[in-house]
């Protein structure tokens, strides 16, 4: 698979460990930088991993900086872009099967390298599930088509007073899915 790869200064060390590992594995690996330990400012890596992810330069993106959480902000600027701040095996494996991230965003003040390969693999190798996900990712895609009013309770789905309190297996069933 085609990746791209970027850090800031924080995320420096994970992501040469993370070029390697990738290539290692028989991936194609664009490392964007940055090239030093020196400082830098994230969102100057996640916009051009972002223009390059939707120009079709690579399949999937990675960024890193100290926690994840600027690089996933700023791409998540771009339409089209959906990067998920990963921490675990777990969020990593839903980020792909549910949301169908296209952008890998963890933090290398806060992953170990451990972790990082194991999200990193899971991320690259799981499939996006579709079905009723598809159908929430394009609503993702089209904040002007949101409904208004599905926060009161007595107003949307899942707010049906009717029910009774206790939840059935079928309630619990759904609000799993
Ligand atoms: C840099 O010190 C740090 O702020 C940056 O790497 C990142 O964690 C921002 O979200």
């Amino acid at each position: 698979m085609h990746i791209l790869i970027a850090s800031d200064h924080a995320g420096f060390d994970l992501k040469t460990l993370l070029v390697g590992h990738a290539r290692d594995g028989g991936h194609e690996v664009l490392d964007l930088g940055t090239a030093t330990p020196a400082s830098v400012d994230y969102p100057d890596f996640a916009h051009d991993l972002a223009h390059r992810l939707l120009a079709g330069e690579g399949e999937r993106g990675v960024l890193i900086c100290g926690t994840g959480i600027g690089m996933s902000i700023t791409a998540n600027r771009h339409r089209g872009v959906r990067a998920a701040l990963c921490h675990d095996a777990f969020t990593a494996e839903l980020a792909r099967r549910h949301n169908d991230a296209n952008v890998l965003c963890m933090g290398g003040r806060t992953t170990g390298p451990g972790v990082a390969v194991q999200m990193l693999d899971i991320f690259l190798a799981t499939p996006f599930e579709g079905g009723r996900h598809r159908r929430r990712v394009d609503k993702v895609e089209e904040p002007g088509t949101a409904k208004t009013g599905l926060g009161v309770r007595g107003s949307g789905p899942g707010n049906d007073t009717t029910r009774s309190a206790a939840p059935s297996q079928e309630d619990k069933k759904e609000r799993e899915s």
